[in-house]
């Protein structure tokens, strides 16, 4: 006769229940978890309430889910588990680029465009040029990589945000470097912005006592050939809130000094109409296909 369920039975009850032919990656991943949420709610002596409430608060998110929004991934977001896999996922070896989280935001194809064009249609803001190369993690460049970039405008908005104010596709490009890997493009300096905080995953903010803001930044996604994709940001420095992410998603090493240029020359050479502007560099450095693995 089977044993009765108890607190001390109750995760090896669930675990033994798996069949013979459960996929071996899902019973690791199910015993594991199982495990932990067992060990969980004995640890906090989990009430039927709050098991009710959880149930609610889980069942809202899903509710807050389409085409457009997805809540779940904010609130994996908020609990720093986006940022925990990503990590894991694309451990830094040596000198390479670390990666950080994509976002919900890369939604369009970003417009193919050709280096130095300006990715700001609408003219607010402080200009902005940002130059950079592509290399391999033995400092040699890499040839044709495609850079793909998407960001928010000064007002902290993406154009999907605000259909009706900024022209589709502003603040998005998809650029490729020159044969010695060399890229650049104008744009403007990006604002902090806060996450949508209009459903569930805001009321866990609030609850907590948190903010819903994300430092300025500029997305990356660079694909070289022979070398791992690579989904990146660049931070700029001194950015309100470049200290406390609400997504968690800051690398010291890709936070980036955006300069001011008062030389009328350089704003000739990148065809920026007017001084003082804002410039940036970022070296992106790939790691080989199956290098440090
Ligand atoms: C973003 O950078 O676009 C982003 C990342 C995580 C949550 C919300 C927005
Ligand atoms: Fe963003």
């Amino acid at each position: 006769m089977a044993t009765d369920f108890t607190e001390e039975t109750a995760a090896d009850a669930v675990i033994e229940s798996f069949g013979p032919d459960t996929d071996p990656r899902l019973r690791e991943i199910l015993t594991s978890l199982v495990r932990h949420l067992h060990a969980f709610a004995r640890e906090v002596e989990l009430t039927i309430p709050e098991w009710e409430y959880a149930i609610q608060f889980l069942t809202r998110v899903g509710q807050r889910c389409d085409d457009e929004r997805q809540e779940f991934i904010l609130l994996s977001d908020v609990l720093g588990m986006s940022m925990l896999t990503e990590t894991i996922s694309n451990r830094k070896f040596g000198v390479a680029t670390e990666s950080t989280v994509l976002g919900p935001f890369h939604v369009v194809e970003s417009p193919v465009r050709s280096l130095g064009d300006n990715i700001d249609l609408v003219g607010t803001g402080t200009p902005c040029v940002i130059t950079g190369r592509v290399v391999s993690v033995d400092g040699s460049r890499i040839p044709g990589a495609t850079i793909d970039v998407w960001q928010a405008n000064d007002q902290g908005f993406y154009d999907v945000q605000q259909p009706d104010v900024q022209p589709r596709a502003n603040g998005r490009g998809l650029f490729t470097a020159d044969a010695n890997g060399e890229f650049w493009f104008r744009t403007v300096v990006p604002s902090y912005y806060p996450i949508p905080t209009d459903g569930p995953v805001g009321e866990l903010l609030i609850a907590t006592g948190r903010h819903a803001f994300r430092p300025a930044h500029i997305h990356f996604i660079v694909n070289a050939p022979g070398h791992r994709p690579l989904t990146t940001h660049m931070f700029v420095a001194g950015s309100k809130y470049i200290e406390s992410d609400t997504v968690f998603a800051v690398k010291k090493s890709l936070v980036a000094d955006f300069e001011e240029v008062t030389d009328p020359a350089l704003a000739e050479e990148w065809k920026v109409g007017k001084v003082p502007f804002s410039h940036a560099d970022f070296e992106i450095i790939m790691q080989p296909e199956g290098h440090g693995q």
